[in-house]
């Protein structure tokens, strides 16, 4: 048990290396979170007009995700689903709690589609297509988000088969899911307000 908080911690550190708030100071963009919507992710650094930290911001912090559940798999070959699924939680919980930035990070879905491709890629695929599909044909990158987030769980319990509930990848997808959810709900309350902005559009 010692070995999974080990493993956690790890995840918890890499996944709270803030990619977006580092490469848009970097490269002269300033404080990510006094732009926008304040939040550190990718859909946020869109908002700056640069296009390829956006997208750098995207891919390294689902990278890190990845990485982190990897890493656990490696460590721990005896209790490997175990370890994996508490690496691929703290992953996100850290970048959603980073302790750098007085444990305010952001919304969890870069790194959350991560960690979920790397405990099984055909539902990080299916979330990834989902989340595509959704915000380019809403132009909102939050519901997206959500959508994806929310059918992720029950393609895992598909994927994972029974018991789902005693199986690790289920419960960590659920608790990323209702990180994610939890981590939206200004969003949430802008899209039923019909105030969320669309992707790349500036918020006021
Ligand atoms: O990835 C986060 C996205 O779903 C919402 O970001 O900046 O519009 O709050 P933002």
């Amino acid at each position: 048990p010692h070995n999974v908080i080990l493993y956690g911690a790890i995840a918890y550190f890499l996944g709270s290396i803030p990619f977006g708030l580092l490469l848009t100071a970097a490269s002269g963009g300033g404080d990510i979170r006094k732009i926008g919507s304040g939040n550190i992710g990718a859909t946020n650094v869109l908002r700056t007009g640069k296009k390829g930290i956006a997208a750098a911001t995207l891919l390294l912090d689902a990278l890190k995700g990845v990485l982190a559940v990897l890493l656990a798999a490696h460590l721990c070959p005896d209790h490997t689903a175990e370890a994996m699924a508490a690496a691929a939680f703290c992953a996100v919980l850290g970048h959603c709690f980073p302790i750098w930035l007085g444990f305010k990070g952001g919304k969890g879905v870069a790194s959350g589609l991560g960690v979920i491709w790397a405990l099984s890629w055909p539902v990080g695929l299916a979330a990834s297509i989902l989340w595509l599909a959704v915000a380019r044909f809403s132009r909102i990158s939050s519901a997206g988000a959500l959508t994806a987030f929310l059918a992720a769980p029950l393609l895992m319990i598909a994927m994972v088969g029974s018991p789902p509930l005693a199986s690790p990848f289920p419960i960590a997808t659920l608790g990323i899911s209702t990180i994610i959810w939890l981590r939206h709900y200004s969003n949430i309350i802008r899209l039923l307000n019909g105030t969320e902005p669309r992707v790349g559009q500036q918020k006021s």
